[in-house]
This record gives C-alpha cells, sequence and structure tokens, in this order.
C-alpha cells in the first residue's frame, strides 16, 4: 500500500519555552501546548530561560513577568538584545489591567502580552499567529544567509581580499552615522559592505586574480559584476535600499565610472560613502602589484583623486576627518580590499 506523503507529517513541532516559577502554571500551560503537538521546554528563572534559549532554540517564548531576581523585563531584553533570540517572539503574561507593565513590556521589547487568568482559546490563537510570523520571519533569515554566504565564498576566492568585506560594512556604517543617515540606509551600508561585490561571481579567476593591471577586455567582464550584483539581490525585497548602492558603487564623480555614468549628485550618497569606504581599505592593502598604503597614504592618493574629479570633496573631507581621528581598524594601514578595480 502507498504511503501518503503529507507535508503535515514531515513538519518539525514548533518549539515554545514557558518560563514561569510557578509550578502549577507552568505544567498546566505545558501540558495544554503539548496536547496541541508543540514540543515545550520550561524554565523556572530568568538565568534559566537565557540559558534554554541558547540551546533549544525556541520559535516563541511565554513569559512571566513578576520572578525573583531577573523578572521578565530583563529575560526579554537580554533575548531582544542577542543575535540569535532577537527575532524570536517573547509574549509576556501581565496582571490584568497593568497599563504599566505593558508600556515596560513594549519598552523591553516584548512582541505580544497574555493577561492572567489566561484565557486557553485567547493564548492558542496568538500563539499560531506569532508562530506564522516567525515562519516568514526565518525564510527571509535563510534567503539573507544563503546572500551573504554567497558573497563570502566570492570574497574567499582572492586571497587578498580576506576580511573585506566586513572592514567595508563597518567603515560606511560609520560614515553614514557621521552623515546623519536613519537606521534603515546604515543597515542597507551593512549588508552592501557584505553583499556589494556578489556580481563577481561572472568574473573568471583568470580576470579576478590577475597580478597586472586589467586589459580593455578584462575590464568589460569586471564592469559585469554590479548590475550582476543588482540583478542577484533584486528578488528580496528587505534589500530595496542595498540595490541602488551595489549598481552604483563603482560611478565617479565627474561621470567617468561604471556602469551607469551617473554624476555628482546623480550618484546615490550611500553609493558614494560604500565608494569612498571600498577605496581606502583597498588602497591601505598589499596586492600582487603594490604594498598597502598607510592610512595617511591612502588619504593623499584619494585627495588627488577627488582633484581629478573622482570622488565627492565634501563627504572625502569628512572621510578623512573620521579616519584620522577615530581609530580605524585600517590605522595601521595593514589591511585587505579588492575594491579599486
Ligand atoms: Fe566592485
Amino acid at each position: 500500500m502507498r504511503r501518503r506523503l503529507d507535508s503535515q507529517h514531515f513538519k518539525m513541532a514548533e518549539r515554545i519555552l514557558i518560563v514561569d516559577d510557578e509550578t502549577a502554571a507552568r505544567a498546566a500551560l505545558e501540558m495544554l501546548l503539548r496536547r496541541e503537538g508543540f514540543d515545550v521546554r520550561d524554565a523556572r528563572n530568568g538565568p534559566e530561560a537565557v540559558e534554554t534559549c541558547a540551546s533549544f532554540r525556541p520559535d516563541l517564548i511565554l513569559l512571566d513577568i513578576v520572578m525573583p531576581g531577573m523578572n521578565g523585563f530583563e529575560v526579554c531584553r537580554q533575548i531582544k538584545a542577542t543575535p540569535e533570540t532577537r527575532l524570536t517572539p517573547v509574549v509576556l503574561i501581565t496582571g490584568l489591567y497593568e497599563t504599566e507593565d505593558r508600556i515596560m513590556g513594549i519598552n523591553a521589547g516584548a512582541d505580544d502580552f497574555l493577561s492572567k487568568p489566561i484565557d486557553f482559546n485567547e493564548l492558542l490563537a496568538r500563539t499560531r499567529s506569532l508562530l506564522r510570523l516567525k515562519q516568514y520571519t526565518d525564510e527571509l533569515e535563510n534567503a539573507e544567509a544563503v546572500l551573504f554566504s554567497l558573497a563570502q565564498s566570492i570574497e574567499a576566492r582572492d586571497p587578498y581580499t580576506r576580511g573585506h568585506c566586513e572592514r567595508l560594512a563597518e567603515l560606511s556604517a560609520r560614515l553614514g552615522e557621521k552623515m546623519g543617515l536613519s537606521d534603515e540606509y546604515i543597515t542597507a551600508l551593512r549588508r552592501a559592505g557584505i553583499v556589494h561585490d556578489i556580481g563577481k561571481v561572472v568574473v573568471p579567476d583568470a580576470v579576478l586574480l590577475k597580478p597586472d593591471p586589467l586589459s580593455p577586455e578584462d575590464m568589460k567582464v569586471m564592469k559585469k559584476h554590479p548590475i550582476m550584483g543588482e540583478q542577484i539581490c533584486a528578488p528580496m525585497r528587505t534589500f530595496r535600499l542595498v540595490l541602488p548602492i551595489i549598481r552604483h558603487h563603482h560611478e565617479r564623480h565627474d561621470g567617468s565610472g561604471y556602469p551607469d555614468g551617473l554624476r555628482g549628485d546623480q550618484i546615490p550618497l550611500t553609493a558614494q560613502i560604500l565608494q569612498l569606504a571600498d577605496v581606502f581599505d583597498a588602497l591601505t592593502t598589499d596586492r600582487p602589484y603594490r604594498a598597502a598604503s598607510t592610512a595617511a597614504g591612502a588619504l593623499e592618493i584619494m585627495e588627488a583623486e577627488a582633484a581629478r574629479g573622482w570622488w565627492n570633496r565634501e563627504l572625502l573631507a569628512t572621510f578623512r576627518e573620521m579616519i584620522l581621528n577615530g581609530n580605524s581598524h585600517n590605522s595601521n594601514g595593514h589591511a585587505a580590499g579588492n575594491g579599486h578595480r
């Protein structure tokens, strides 16, 4: 007899962590949720909850506020401040009319609230809706993780570029902050730092790793990478602000760059920011055909390039100030990079 392939049959049970210092309350919730097919663990206090989060990786946390020692708000804050669990939904269990608790809960990053005494139907409805949401964010995170690994594997093809992407993400974000950009643009800069050269997947090793300056034919291949990168990342809706950075990270102020030959303010500010960080990191790096410059030396070269019309001079002045006054990772002038082509 053929066995029916039911997708539900293969679905892993969703994991729920219950945190409550009262044994009876914990047991009641646990029994109900197990009966509904969830994989349930419990914790009796804050530190135990944080520890269980790391090993159990719950999809949802039901968290009582009033507990001895570390209370629910603190636990929630800690969960939301940990990168691995920041997107895990937390439901705080509060007293019936405790408005104050809810405000503090929102400030601690809680996603939802349940009032005591708990209505089991309400609990199940909220649990299911939050778990659906968690599934979407998981899928999104997975797609992002795939892009980041692809970008890293491309970076790894060139031993001279090791660590370039992370430094670039950091340096661009700092310059973005100095320019007063909002958080969503700073996040876009961090992401672009990692994925901006993802389109180099179409550039063969013979060109990418060439120790000599590139021939016009090689350049033609190399110049495809911004558009290819934009195409690879385009399906990600969360990358909306990242796409223009990828596409335009090789434009120049005087219109002599690629792929679109944009000039001056036509080039998105975020792309200009990434560019300066990219060029600086490339210059302060040993390459097969030249030794690394010091930070001051790199800035001097960039000033000369700005005078030739390549870079935005005001932005470069801000960047210069940031490098000379801040404690950049590159200030010793020995780092990796590849962005100057
Ligand atoms: Fe590039």
